[in-house]
């Protein structure tokens, strides 16, 4: 049993995605979460500058004393979960083997991963689906364009609908049988995503293989928290308003502190 919190980040408002199935499924875990708004897109960085920002906000979760770490952003996990792993004193977990081992499961023929420029130009998603099964034809296609429209509050707008409809008319010509939203953002994009791909290609978050990695990897080191319910403290490079709007949106108001903070 162990009542230290754990510890995620993203570029932005992504990482509440992955939050809200974490509070759901483990709600007595408190968790402590820092949006890099201050330097949102992560999709548009080199590999060099994404590690540094993300190692640094690893460090700042390690002083708050957490015991494991989510990183609950692809492009995050595509450019530095090795590192991560390697010099942080907690066990670390990504969200693209996850996304994989999930798309892998529902045994589909032809699988689509959209995400940032940089999720799908390093190629992780691929790499990681024919390691679990050679046979699998995979899609990738960038779609930067979506993130903002997350972040910025439009979803739901018909602006919303048309940058998805755009983004996504790569699959007219290369269908697939699921779709990986290889992005923490476009979780929230769901109804508009649906909605321009034919209703039977099956949407895979794979926030909920990323959780369930999680809680094995918490029973056996012994560090589930059991009991009452976890606090939920937020923290943003950016604009602390911005995060504060994103949190009553997305996690319908579950959070014990919202404070800006400089990294
Ligand atoms: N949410 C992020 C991801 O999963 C990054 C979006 C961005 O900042 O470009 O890749």
């Amino acid at each position: 049993m162990d009542e230290r919190p754990i510890g995620l980040m993203d570029s932005g408002l992504g990482g509440l995605s992955v939050m809200r199935v974490l509070h759901k499924q483990l709600p007595r875990e408190s968790l402590i979460f820092v949006g890099d708004q201050g330097h949102f897109p992560y999709g548009t960085k080199s590999q060099e500058e994404l590690q540094h920002l993300v190692l640094n906000i690893g460090h700042f979760l390690v002083d708050q004393g957490i015991k494991m770490m989510i990183v609950a952003c692809n492009t995050a996990t595509g450019a530095a979960l090795p590192l991560l792993q390697r010099v942080l004193p907690v066990p670390v977990i990504g969200v693209i083997e996850p996304g994989a081992i999930a798309a892998v499961h529902h045994h589909l023929q032809t699988v689509g991963v959209i995400g940032t420029a940089s999720t799908i130009a390093k190629g992780a998603y691929p790499a990681t689906i024919h390691r679990l099964d050679p046979q699998m034809k995979v899609f990738s296609h960038a779609a930067q364009e979506m993130v903002p429209i997350v972040e910025h509050g439009l979803t739901g707008t018909p602006q919303a609908q048309t940058t998805v409809n755009s983004a996504l008319a790569f699959f007219d010509q290369h269908p697939v049988d699921g779709l990986i939203l290889g992005c923490t953002h476009f979780p929230f994009l769901t109804p508009e995503i649906q909605q321009k791909m034919s209703s039977d290609v099956l949407l895979i978050d794979p926030a909920y293989e990323t959780i369930k990695q999680a809680q094995t990897t918490l029973t056996d080191r012994d560090l589930l928290a059991n009991q009452g319910t976890g606090t939920i403290k937020l923290f943003t490079t950016g604009e602390r308003a911005e995060l504060v709007a994103g949190a009553e949106r997305w996690l319908t108001g579950q959070f014990t502190s919202c404070d800006h903070v400089d990294l």
